[in-house]
């Protein structure tokens, strides 16, 4: 079933998805670039990107996942909890660390093109972070288990429309003042 696929994908993506959303609440402070430029003249990363969003961030992904595993146990469903938990805690720990290295790759990418901080980008804001995460947590033992190819193939395909629909929806509700 499509949609069951699709809700499979989503709730696979939640150690990934979630890092940037407590970056921003738990973000601020020194910045991982320490504020230096790059051989460019410009900002390495920008004052976006601080030690303390991305530690916060990775602690998110991984509350969120455990969060996940003790529904999954609850429920009787067996998703991320058909792994042992060393090989899941592996696994989503890798997914958040992943997707805040790559929310960072993408800010070095923005800077290199001279987009400020916080300007859009499409494509790298809305995909850095997942092929980066998906290619670190690629190397833990639980991976393959769960990311088979459809479930890749979905995540490329859903995760910019789920980025457009959520910011939409944000915009909607008065929570964000663009709908991008
Ligand atoms: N944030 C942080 N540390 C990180 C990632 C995010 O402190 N490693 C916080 C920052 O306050 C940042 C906010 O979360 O402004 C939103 O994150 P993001 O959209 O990734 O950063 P931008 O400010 O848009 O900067 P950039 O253009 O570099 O993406
Ligand atoms: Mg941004």
């Amino acid at each position: 079933m499509l949609l069951e696929h699709i809700a499979r994908t989503v709730w696979l993506l939640i150690p990934a998805y979630t890092p940037n959303n407590f970056a921003v609440l738990v973000g601020g402070g020194t910045p991982i670039d320490l504020g230096r430029n790059f051989v460019d003249g410009k900002r390495i990363l920008g004052d976006g990107k601080t030690y303390r969003g991305f530690v916060g961030g990775i602690a998110g992904g991984v509350f969120a996942a455990n969060l996940q595993y003790g529904i999954e146990k609850a429920l009787g469903l067996r998703v991320y909890a058909s792994l042992p938990y060393g090989e899941f805690f592996g696994l989503t720990l890798l997914l958040a660390f992943g997707a805040m290295l790559g929310d960072s790759l993408g800010s070095f990418i923005k800077r290199r093109f001279g987009y400020e901080r916080g300007a859009s980008f499409p494509i790298i804001d809305q995909l850095a972070f997942l092929f980066v995460a998906l290619l670190v947590a690629s190397f833990s033992s639980g991976f393959w288990k769960l990311f088979t190819y459809d479930v890749i193939v979905a995540a490329v395909v859903l995760t910019p429309l789920l980025h457009v629909s959520v910011n939409y929806i944000a915009y909607k509700l008065n929570l964000k003042e663009v709908p991008w």
